[in-house]
């Protein structure tokens, strides 16, 4: 079924202070949902909000922590408390850490993993009987199109990442198993504007920054902070995942162009089963 109507419906977007999911958040407010933005940077979190309350949205701050499930069940308790239903949830709060495999600390491994693959997982565990529970509904993860292509210098962030690919995929196939009306979708960005780049700054300072104790994986950092800032703006991105939710889609690519170097890497295994650079 095409054409989902989401005035009046309710939407929980993670990592909801910056970038992509302050994006959704608008768009989201804008289309007539009200919005719950969770994000652990509270200040920010706080003004956004205040600022989306102030243009006339309905919508509310939880600060969550989404690499630890007893918050995201707290904020799934506070939805319920304030709007009394869920129909949309988008785990989109994510870090990385730029490092190549070998050379990644066992910190920065569980530290992106945690965040970026079990925030999710504790999302969907969390929030599917809920939307369920309304008979309609729908689920979007951030993934990358490292979820899709594990390059260099990046490991523990593609690994996380080809796991939400599959773990959405895992979900949109397991909902039309039972013929549930929710659905399911993974957003995979190009290189998009945002400050991910300076993802340390909601770690423990204690369990700092360790991409730049190797040289490969600092290029790799530098390289990456050049091409996001001229990368695509946010705002770009939120009318995307609500045609998603909308017209029921399951892939979100902002730069489809660049799905082509996992197309490539499909063919040449089936061809001569080398690995493409
Ligand atoms: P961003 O840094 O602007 O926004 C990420 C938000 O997540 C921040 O507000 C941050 O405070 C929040 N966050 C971090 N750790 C958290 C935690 N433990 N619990 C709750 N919130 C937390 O970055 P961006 O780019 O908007 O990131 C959104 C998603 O997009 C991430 O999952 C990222 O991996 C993904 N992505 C970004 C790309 C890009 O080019 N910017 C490309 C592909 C994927």
């Amino acid at each position: 079924m095409c054409g989902v109507e989401v005035d009046g419906k309710v939407a929980v977007v993670t990592g909801a202070a910056s970038g992509m999911g302050l994006a959704m958040a608008h768009t989201f407010a804008n289309s007539g949902m009200k919005v719950v933005l969770a994000d652990i940077e509270d200040d920010v979190l706080n003004q956004v909000t205040t600022e989306l309350s102030e243009a006339g949205h309905n919508v509310i701050g939880v600060r969550t922590d989404v690499s630890q499930l007893e918050e995201v069940q707290a904020l799934a308790e506070q939805t319920l408390k304030k709007f009394g239903a869920v129909h949309v949830l988008c785990n989109n709060a994510g870090v990385g850490v730029g490092a190549p495999v070998g050379n990644t600390s066992i910190a920065d491994w569980k530290w992106t993993l945690d965040i970026d693959l079990w925030g999710p997982i504790y999302g969907v565990e969390t929030f599917l009987p809920l939307i369920e529970e309304q008979g309609e509904g729908h689920i979007n993860s951030t993934a990358s199109m490292a979820g899709l292509y594990a390059g260099a210098s990046l490991g523990a962030y593609n690994v996380a990442k080809h796991g939400v690919v599959a773990l959405m995929a895992s979900l949109e196939r397991d909902l039309r198993w039972r013929d549930s009306k929710v659905r399911a979708s993974v957003l995979c960005p190009g290189p998009i504007n945002t400050n991910i780049v300076d993802s340390e700054r909601n770690r423990d300072p204690d369990d700092a920054a360790k991409h730049t104790d190797s040289e490969q994986g600092q290029k790799f950092w530098d390289f990456l902070t050049r091409t996001l800032a001229s990368g695509m703006d946010p705002a770009e991105v939120g009318p995307m995942v609500l045609d998603a939710i909308v017209n029921e889609k399951f892939w979100i690519l902002t730069h489809p162009e660049m799905g082509e170097i996992a197309v490539n890497q499909s063919r040449a295994m089936l061809e001569d089963q080398r690995l493409t650079r």
